[in-house]
């Protein structure tokens, strides 16, 4: 489905059988789980790590080929500091202790995201765990960390715009093709469905320019209550959706 080199092609159709591709979830309502409860956030945040694992399974099963989850946004470094280590102490846990079930199940992890501001040792164990899992065949995991869509198509500007300055590129070649190429997502075909949990119908800066043509599924249930149930429902809703592409079909 992928072709190397420059000239990038990307099969946007999903399965024959009505499988999507690429799907992609914003993880939302870990905090309100945990308020219902009575709870501290964090154990919204340690129950929404399970239901990350149920996910992942689920797509494996289901012959999902990849499946982006929006693990930390570059705009949640604003809570507290508090909070923001106990995310950044789950997110280490999960990339110290889940690498090898991954690894079993022929999971390829890849990250997305700005690693600047990541403590060291989080970014090695990321690094770690992609080239680990490097040569896996079966989902491809991407996990959003410290990621921002316009953060993203910036960057992907500032690179073009610095080759058109040292003349390998032509402004005029600039075409939606070379730019995709450019952003961190350049290896992945866009999302097919992109799933928010929690009632919240809004991005929130999450793959903005992969999301042009996505169906996009906004579930009422809290992120850690999500189960593969919650996924194949999703899953019928896509199966309904008529994707046009702007083409008038019938
Ligand atoms: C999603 O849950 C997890 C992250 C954004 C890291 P929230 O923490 O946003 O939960 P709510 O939205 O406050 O309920
Ligand atoms: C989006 O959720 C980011 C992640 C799920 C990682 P937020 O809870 O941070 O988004 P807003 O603030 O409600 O838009
Ligand atoms: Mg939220």
């Amino acid at each position: 489905m992928l072709s190397t080199g420059t000239e990038k092609k990307i099969d946007l159709t999903p399965g024959d059988d009505g499988t999507p591709t690429h799907v992609a979830i914003i993880m939302d309502g870990n905090g309100r789980w945990a308020k219902q409860r009575r709870l501290p956030r964090v154990a919204g945040h340690k129950k929404g790590a399970d239901a990350v694992r149920e996910c992942v399974r689920a797509c494996g099963e289901l012959g999902i080929s990849y499946l982006t989850l929006y693990a930390f946004s570059s705009e949640n470094w604003k809570r507290s500091e508090e909070e923001v280590d106990d995310l950044m102490g789950l997110l280490r846990h999960y990339l110290r202790h889940e690498i090898e079930a991954l690894n079993r199940n022929n999971v390829r992890l890849r990250c997305i995201g700005g690693r600047e501001r990541l403590s060291s040792d989080i970014v090695e164990l990321m690094t770690h765990a992609e080239e680990r899992t490097a040569r896996n065949t079966g989902l491809t995991l991407i996990l959003a960390l410290n990621y921002g869509a316009q953060a993203e198509i910036v960057e992907a500007a500032r690179r073009l715009a610095a080759k058109a300055a040292a003349g390998e590129v032509k402004p005029e070649e600039i075409d939606e093709t070379m730019f995709a190429a450019h952003l961190q997502t350049a290896d992945f075909p866009d999302p097919d469905i992109i799933i928010r949990t929690s009632g919240e119908k809004r991005l929130s800066n999450f793959l903005l320019w992969q999301a042009a043509y996505a169906e996009l599924i906004f579930i009422d249930d809290y992120w850690p209550d999500f189960t593969k149930e919650t996924l194949l429902k999703a899953l019928a809703e896509f199966g309904l959706r008529e994707r046009r592409y702007g083409a008038r079909l019938g």
